[in-house]
């Protein structure tokens, strides 16, 4: 029988039991527990098999209760929750001290945002408590951003994956910290660089494991598929060096189909980023599972969610 149910009423109570459900948001679906639960918090990183020193975010019905999870709020923090939330924006600020450590890798911060999804803000405003959701993925693999990818991960986990349809955006959320105030891009993500530019001026991108040492989940390699996966500029130069492989394309715009390759899959016919990042890993998904030798992705224009949609692929197909 499948895990995959709409049933709100189901989500609470299990949620409310301390145990785990897999929530869809507007980014990627989340694995979803009571913030206060220290049981449904071991549970999260036992299912993922996430290492304890990556903390999680928190996710907020509605900005006002911004102040009961955290200490500080610096005024660009303000100014960014107001203008994106709900949205696909994540801000790291110093945390208030009832937040549970394990949440937050014993730092002195906490990750938070408001979603924009309307089946998860229902469930948000009907729980008492807060919810910690890591992207529905085990640590390192793609994230999910349909339910039947969830239920493909944890079937034998799980007991429900709230259904809220694709994800329409499709790339995690933005994560920002501050440092004396001023805004740093931790991770790229969902919301360009421009948008977040256009409210609080230049940003400056710490997105690399050694430029901040402070966001522990930035590793090398991520968000990745089990095929052996490579990032070109120049597709058909790629694939001749494959010649006796069976190949699968990701291509941003147009078309490489050739005697050359198995399968191809194209983000966006008509060039647009935001189209492309909502089919990004969905096509990483379905590439993964047609027992390809390779996939070919294809790296996309640096301006806006291409810069975010680069990063993800250069973690996915970083081999060492
Ligand atoms: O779109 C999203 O953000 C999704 C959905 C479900 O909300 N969630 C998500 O969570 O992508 P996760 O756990 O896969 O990624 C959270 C990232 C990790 O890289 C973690 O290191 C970073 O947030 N993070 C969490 N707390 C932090 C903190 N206090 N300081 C720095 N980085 C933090
Ligand atoms: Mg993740």
């Amino acid at each position: 029988m499948s895990i995959i149910s709409k049933d709100i009423q189901k989500a609470i109570a299990l949620l409310s039991n301390e145990e785990l459900v897999a929530i869809p948001t507007e980014t990627v679906y989340g694995l979803a527990g009571n913030i206060f639960s220290e049981k449904a918090i071991k549970s999260i990183f036992e299912t993922k098999k996430r290492p304890f020193f990556n903390p999680l975010i928190v996710h907020l019905s509605s900005v006002d209760e911004l102040e009961t999870i955290v200490s500080e709020v610096p005024e660009k923090a303000r100014i960014l929750a107001n203008a994106f939330w709900p949205g696909s924006l994540t801000l790291v600020l110093k945390k208030q001290k009832n937040i549970p450590n394990i949440i937050t890798a014993g730092k002195d911060t906490v990750a938070v945002r408001v979603p924009n999804h309307p089946v998860t803000l229902e469930l948000l405003r009907k729980l008492p408590f807060p919810l910690a959701a890591p992207s529905a993925n085990p640590f390192n693999q793609i994230s999910p951003t349909k339910p039947e990818h969830v239920e493909r991960y944890f079937k034998n986990e799980l007991k429900l994956v709230l259904d809220g349809g694709s994800c329409k955006n499709g790339i995690e959320s933005t994560i920002i910290g501050f440092e004396n105030g001023e805004p740093i891009i931790y991770r790229l993500g969902a919301l360009a660089l421009e948008d977040i530019e256009a409210v609080v001026g230049k940003v400056a991108v710490k997105n690399k494991k050694e430029e901040n040492p402070d966001a522990p989940g930035m590793l090398d390699k991520h968000y990745s598929p089990s095929t052996f996966t490579v990032l070109t500029s120049d597709i058909t130069s790629e694939i001749k060096k494959y010649p006796t492989k069976k190949i699968g394309v990701l291509a941003y715009n147009s078309s490489f189909t050739s005697d050359e390759i198995f399968t191809e899959i194209i983000l966006s016919k008509t060039s647009n980023l935001h189209e492309a990042a909502s089919k990004l890993y969905d096509s990483l998904h379905e590439l993964d599972h047609l027992n390809l030798d390779i996939i070919i992705a294809e790296k996309l224009p640096e301006i806006g969610l291409g810069k975010s949609m680069n990063d993800r692929l250069q973690r996915a197909a970083f081999n060492n």
